[in-house]
């Protein structure tokens, strides 16, 4: 079946969003695009909640965001529950939040990332599996209940 990969964006993010989508469709999955739907200038957090909305909630299993810094985006989606939102700005930092952190959202830093760099990132995300072993002990201890 067709993974659906909730995405959504900022206006700073929103062109770099384009190309991702397109790669994306091109791979074999189906991006639904949570928005921001032009260059408008609009406000990071409305379009993480969003997308970490659907991660949280298990509706999908992961899911891509894009800001300027990708800092906003991702210190919004880290407020729900389960959801390990990683800003990566190379294929290697890709890579290595899947395989030690297993980041179910990828944030993008769109105005510090070139498009080519931007897909190389997206893939290594994608095809990247969870290393689990002294890594799955760790990211268990990420969730933190108040006491
Ligand atoms: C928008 O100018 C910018 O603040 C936003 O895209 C992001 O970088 C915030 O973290």
């Amino acid at each position: 079946m067709t993974e659906i990969i909730p995405i959504g964006s900022d206006h700073a993010g929103y062109a770099l969003k384009a190309r991702l989508k397109q790669e994306l469709t091109s791979l074999g999955y189906q991006p639904d695009d949570l928005g921001t739907d032009g260059p408008g200038s609009v406000d990071y957090p409305d379009f993480a909640h969003q997308v970490a909305k659907r991660v949280s909630e298990g509706a999908d299993a992961r899911g891509i965001l894009l800001c300027g810094t990708g800092l906003g985006m991702a210190y919004a989606a880290n407020r729900h529950s389960g959801v390990r939102a990683a800003v990566a700005w190379s294929a290697e930092i890709a890579g290595l939040a899947r395989e030690h952190n297993d980041a179910n959202i990828l944030v993008l830093p769109a105005r510090f990332v070139s498009e080519d760099e931007a897909v190389l990132i997206l893939r290594r995300w994608l095809d990247t599996p969870f290393a689990g072993g002294r890594h799955l002990r760790r990211v268990a201890k990420i969730e933190w209940e108040p006491t």
